[in-house]
């Protein structure tokens, strides 16, 4: 899509005249470190070039319009900036308005409303992080068009805190950081107890970042999140009678076997096991790239993915089919499931020879075992939020 198509449709759904801008704020694929950011943990995304666009103009009173390119049927839905509450007939709009709120609660008031026509290219449920590209987006916008003073990070935590309490998905912290404060080839190591990040470089010669779509959503998947957050905050808890830390993401394996003891109930050990390890995998993976080591890289995000597989049971039978029909194919050097799980993508790290075979193996074996069509993108690191017009 082209920026100059979005914009002739702004003028055609919302008029023309004033001062039209346009905006993008990508999505981001996880190379690994999974349901570790709200354990204290290690992450390691990127951002995508892959995203959303949203056209926007000042509007003279206190009104609110959203309309989007990928739900045309849902027309122009409308909001006031003296409501700022989530409202299920709203649909999508309840992030931007989300975004809205949280800035308004910090004391940054927008004195006048908006239309919002946006497009994104990311497949939708992907687990590529939609909403937090469309959460970071509205907030970039909000900075430029209202002159708040406000950094990319800040912006990251304003979405995280407008998910979590205007719109009732208690994520980490990974998915806005990531789309807010993405770098061009390169991934972001963030600690997410401190926040203190470094960024990786990922210039991969001789193999492509591949992920591949079951395009299957579990529903449930927003409970079965929230409840594997309890579980592990359940779990913390008991393990601090037999240590002192503050998360699941200070504790060494070792440490963690010492004391698991701790935790009486089995699945939740098996949960905070699953945190405590893909947070020593995800340092060490990144230590093996530094060392240009993609080898041990790969084979650490296989780990990964056995551990939410079986400990963290946040995978699908779909998604292992994907992942372990990856794994077979000659030149595959990691795969994983990616993001918070229940169906959504996977991710491999694909020698560029293999990359035909592997399109096909895996997308034969998928269609022959759950009769659906898989879809696979090869996938470019792009950098943050950015005003395109
Ligand atoms: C979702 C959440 C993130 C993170 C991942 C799992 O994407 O939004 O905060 O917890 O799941 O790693």
């Amino acid at each position: 899509m082209k920026i100059q198509e979005m914009e002739k449709k702004f003028r055609e759904i919302f008029g023309s005249g004033g001062d039209i801008r346009t905006w993008f704020a990508p999505g981001r694929v996880n190379l690994i470190g999974e349901h570790t950011d709200y354990n204290g943990g290690h992450v390691f995304p990127c951002a995508l070039t892959l995203g959303t666009f949203g056209v926007v103009r000042k509007s003279m009173d206190h009104n609110l319009r959203f309309f989007s390119m990928n739900f045309e049927k849902k027309g122009i839905m409308e909001a006031t900036l003296d409501e700022l509450k989530p409202d299920p007939a709203l649909s999508w709009a309840n992030y931007p308005l989300g975004v809205l709120w949280a800035f308004d609660e910090k004391g940054m008031h927008a004195d006048y409303g908006f239309d919002l026509l946006i497009w994104g290219n990311i497949p939708s449920g992907s687990g590529l992080s939609s909403s937090a590209s469309l959460e970071v987006l509205t907030g970039t916008i909000l900075r430029d068009l209202y002159g708040f003073e406000i950094e990319n990070e800040g912006i990251a935590l304003l979405c995280q805190h407008s998910e979590n309490e205007f719109n009732g998905m208690n994520c980490g912290i990974m998915d806005q950081f990531a789309s807010a404060m993405g770098k061009k080839d390169h991934a972001i190591f963030l600690d997410t107890a401190t926040l203190k990040y470094e960024y990786a470089p990922v210039f991969l010669k001789d193999q492509k970042i591949i992920v591949t779509n079951s395009k299957v959503k579990h529903s449930l998947v927003n409970s079965a999140y929230n409840d594997r957050r309890k579980e592990c905050e359940t779990a913390l808890k008991e393990l601090k009678k037999a240590m002192n830390i503050k998360t699941l993401g200070e504790l060494t394996n070792e440490e963690f076997e010492n004391i698991k003891g701790a935790i009486p109930d089995g699945i939740r050990r098996k949960r905070a096991k699953h945190a405590v390890y893909e947070n020593q995998r995800t340092i060490r993976a990144v230590q093996a790239l530094k060392q240009n080591d993609l080898k041990a890289f790969g084979q650490l995000m296989n780990e990964s993915h056995i551990s939410l597989r079986d400990d963290y049971e946040v995978s699908c039978p779909e998604i292992d089919c994907l992942v372990e029909t990856a794994w077979r194919v000659k030149g595959v050097l990691g795969s994983r499931i990616t993001g918070g799980g229940f169906g959504g993508c996977t991710v491999s790290i694909v020698e560029n020879k293999a990359v035909k075979e592997f399109e096909r193996i895996v997308l034969e074996e998928y269609k022959k075992r759950f009769d659906k069509d898989g879809e696979i993108y090869v996938v470019d690191i792009g950098g943050g939020p950015e005003r395109l017009a």
